[in-house]
């Protein structure tokens, strides 16, 4: 089966790629690197001993699309392409709308002109908004975001639930990720976020490494065990091998739209990551307690009952190996 991964230099689709080849997939990649470099194709190569075929260029671009296709029998594509930072989706409203929902609109053309009907794509929990209850099930509400990057998530979904109903004949899986961390356990590969990073575990890891100071936590008031968020973490390996359990859904039983929350079930809070960090690694983390982060929830954390029982999907790497693999990737890089 060959795959068109869109975005797939990044922090996931990398590592998608990585568990694609892994499993005899051939593989197509389409990335402007507007937030990866080239140099993770060939870190690529070095785990897996395999090639992926690159194409440089913008998803937005119906030209380079119909290039992709037409040089390439393309059986299904995973989308991972789009902008992901929260805080700049306020401040660049137009730019998140075009880069996350515009691009998804010339991608489905494309397909559709080039009779690929299997997408795989990279939706977010954040399309819960404040969740009434936890854990979060499927069902849930969803509405609610508090940021384009989040309603960019939201609009894609709509539109791909339309797309369906309007032609059955596409296999659709819309997967919902919690919070992703860790990296490959080569250390070659992992999440480098430009700038200070707006995440906790890439932030912990760069105040061990003494790069920043001081991890602030934001709020210790929260209805939580210890007052801090509380988040379902997945090691990002866990991830990408539920892509290709969802890409072997919609192969194999096919004609649907299908929804699952990849995440692992359990929730835990800023102390325990900042406790569990130290302790896989032997290091001291600095932190102080400030004030809550605007639009942060308390606590979110998935119910992942319906990608085990229909996808077979169960994370398995622990708290322990995310924090390992995190510091592991983070020691390399520098
Ligand atoms: P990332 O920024 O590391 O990867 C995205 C990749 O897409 C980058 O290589 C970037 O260069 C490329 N890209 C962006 N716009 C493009 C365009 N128009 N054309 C071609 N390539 C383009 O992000 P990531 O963390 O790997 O996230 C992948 C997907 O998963 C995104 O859709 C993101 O919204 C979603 N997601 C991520 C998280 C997370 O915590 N990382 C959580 C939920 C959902
Ligand atoms: C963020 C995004 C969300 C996205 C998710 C996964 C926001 C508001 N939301 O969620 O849309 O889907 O990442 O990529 O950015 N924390 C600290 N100090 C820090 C950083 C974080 O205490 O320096 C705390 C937060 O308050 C939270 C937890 O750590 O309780 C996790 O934060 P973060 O990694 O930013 O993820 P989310 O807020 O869950």
């Amino acid at each position: 089966m060959k795959v068109l991964v869109t975005g797939g230099c990044g922090y996931i689709g990398s590592h998608t790629c990585v568990e694609l080849l892994n499993n005899d997939f051939e593989v197509v990649v389409l990335d402007n690197l507007s937030n990866s470099k080239i140099t993770v194709l060939d870190k690529i190569k070095t785990i897996t001993s395999k090639e992926v075929k690159f194409y440089e260029g913008d998803m937005i671009d119906s030209n380079i699309l119909d290039r992709v296709f037409e040089e390439n029998e393309i059986d299904a594509v995973i989308d991972f392409a789009a902008y992901k930072a929260v805080g700049e989706s306020v401040q660049k409203p137009i730019e998140y709308y075009k880069n996350n929902v515009a691009t998804v609109l010339e991608l489905i053309n494309a397909m559709k002109k080039h009779n690929c009907k299997k997408l795989v794509f990279s939706s977010s929990a954040t399309v819960y908004g404040t969740p009434d209850v936890v854990p979060i099930t499927e069902d849930s509400k969803i509405g609610g975001t508090t940021n384009p990057y989040g309603t960019s998530k939201l609009f894609v979904e709509q539109i791909l639930n339309d797309l369906y109903k309007s032609d059955n004949e596409w296999d659709i899986a819309i997967l919902r990720y919690f919070n992703p961390i860790g990296a490959h356990e080569s250390g070659l590969i992992g999440e480098q976020p430009n700038g200070i990073p707006a995440n906790l575990m890439p932030y912990v890891a760069k105040v061990a490494s003494g790069e920043l100071e001081c991890l602030s936590v934001f709020g210790n008031d929260y209805p939580t065990e210890d007052g801090t968020g509380v988040r379902d973490y997945i090691h990002v390996v866990d991830l990408a091998i539920g892509h290709i359990k969802a890409l072997e859904k919609l192969a194999s039983e096919g004609r649907g739209l299908f929804i699952y929350n990849l995440g692992t079930g359990k929730g835990y809070s800023v102390l325990e990551i900042i406790d569990a960090f130290e302790k896989a690694n032997g290091l001291k983390v600095n932190y102080k307690i400030v004030g809550r982060r605007a639009g942060d929830i308390a606590e979110c954390y998935s119910d992942p009952t319906k990608a085990k029982e229909e996808l077979g999907f169960v994370a398995t790497k622990t708290l322990e190996d995310m924090c390992r693999d995190a510091w592991n990737f983070e020691k390399n890089f520098r």
